[in-house]
């Protein structure tokens, strides 16, 4: 019985991931750049049992369909193949996500999922190469194995589109996040980018604004320049949204919180502080801000949100393993 146990942040895009061109592969069609959360996480326990005749998985302490078990049991194949191992894993994960938030992130999930198979299966992969397995289970998974600023290389082949660190992001920047609305996404991330790449004629502009975008950013985070960090991350998450409404059938994830939240933003800016709004596949929207006046921020939101929506956060750390007594608390000690 072999078992690992790791931890993995989530993360927020500011040049947004967008569509695949390889979607055996988890292939993008734009590289991309987020900040890793600290208040986000997820925290996994991989333990391979040779009396196992099934692979189990365990989310919040309940056991998931099969139809969910399937999707980890393929991604543990990747694993078990390299490893030529066959031997059954329980898989237990609890994400670390504020009730009512809704912000359940597969970022995090296959992040940490990757982190404890690697150790579980003795196969030592460098971060590199765990950041090109961990994309297998979910595009966005490929940055959360770095902390701060990280940027995904979209590559040339299967073999070279993995994530990068590109700053600890460790000078004064945070994130408000807005819980809009806690149910499910009413079209998945991976359902819409395909029909916004298969029908919106807007779509190869943002494949090529996205790549001059990544490089401005990646200046202005060079330079510290908050400024004009914010400005492209949310000229980014728009133009992402707006290929999106050209797709066919149209695909919105604005509900009007979302636009009320967006509206205090403005107002906020107007007054002088430097904040950003960026919205993912849903209708939350997330704050790009100095951590230094995040409090203001919330307090500005909550004329509008309870204080269950918001959720203020600072720059989160790569992946790391769980020490023994954080495995104990879970109940997992078993081998
Ligand atoms: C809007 O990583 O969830 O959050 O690769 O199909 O699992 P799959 O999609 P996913 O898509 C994330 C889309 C996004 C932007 C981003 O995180 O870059």
């Amino acid at each position: 019985m072999r078992q690992a146990a790791v931890r993995a942040h989530t993360n927020i895009a500011l040049i947004k991931y967008w569509g695949k061109r390889d979607e055996e592969y988890f292939l993008p069609m734009n590289s991309s750049l987020s900040l890793t959360l600290n208040e986000l996480y997820t925290d996994t326990c991989v333990t391979f049992d040779e009396t196992l005749e099934a692979d189990l998985f365990y989310l919040n302490g309940k056991q998931q369909s099969e139809q969910e078990t399937v999707k980890i049991s393929r991604f543990l194949d990747l694993f078990r193949k390299e490893a030529n191992l066959s031997v059954r894993a329980r898989v237990e994960s609890i994400n670390h996500v504020p009730t009512a938030a809704g912000l359940a992130s597969s970022a995090s999930a296959f992040a940490a999922l990757a982190g404890a198979a690697n150790l579980a299966t003795g196969l030592q992969l460098d971060d590199q190469t765990l950041s090109m397995f961990a994309r297998q289970g979910s595009g966005s998974a490929t940055r959360s194995i770095y902390g701060g600023f990280v940027e995904w290389n979209k590559g040339t082949s299967p073999t070279d589109s993995y994530a990068i660190p590109v700053d600890d992001a460790d000078w004064d920047i945070g994130m408000v996040i807005v819980a809009v609305n806690r149910s499910a996404k009413k079209v998945s991330s991976r359902v819409g980018m395909k029909q916004t790449v298969e029908t919106s004629p807007f779509y190869p502009s943002w494949v090529e604004t996205a790549e001059t975008d990544l490089q401005a950013i990646k200046e202005a985070i060079k330079e510290r320049d908050f400024q004009t960090m914010g400005e492209i991350a949310e000229h980014s998450a728009m133009k992402m949204h707006g290929s999106m409404l050209g797709a066919n059938p149209p695909i919105m994830y604005f509900e009007p919180n979302s636009i009320q939240a967006i509206q205090c933003v403005n107002r906020l800016r107007e007054q002088g502080v430097l904040c950003y709004v960026t919205m993912d596949a849903g209708p939350n929207v997330k704050v790009l801000c100095r951590l230094s006046q995040a409090k203001q921020i919330k307090e500005e939101l909550s004329k509008y949100f309870n204080e269950e929506q918001l959720l203020v956060t600072g720059p989160g750390e790569g992946i790391r393993e769980l020490t023994k007594e954080e495995v104990t608390a879970y109940g997992w000690k078993r081998s």
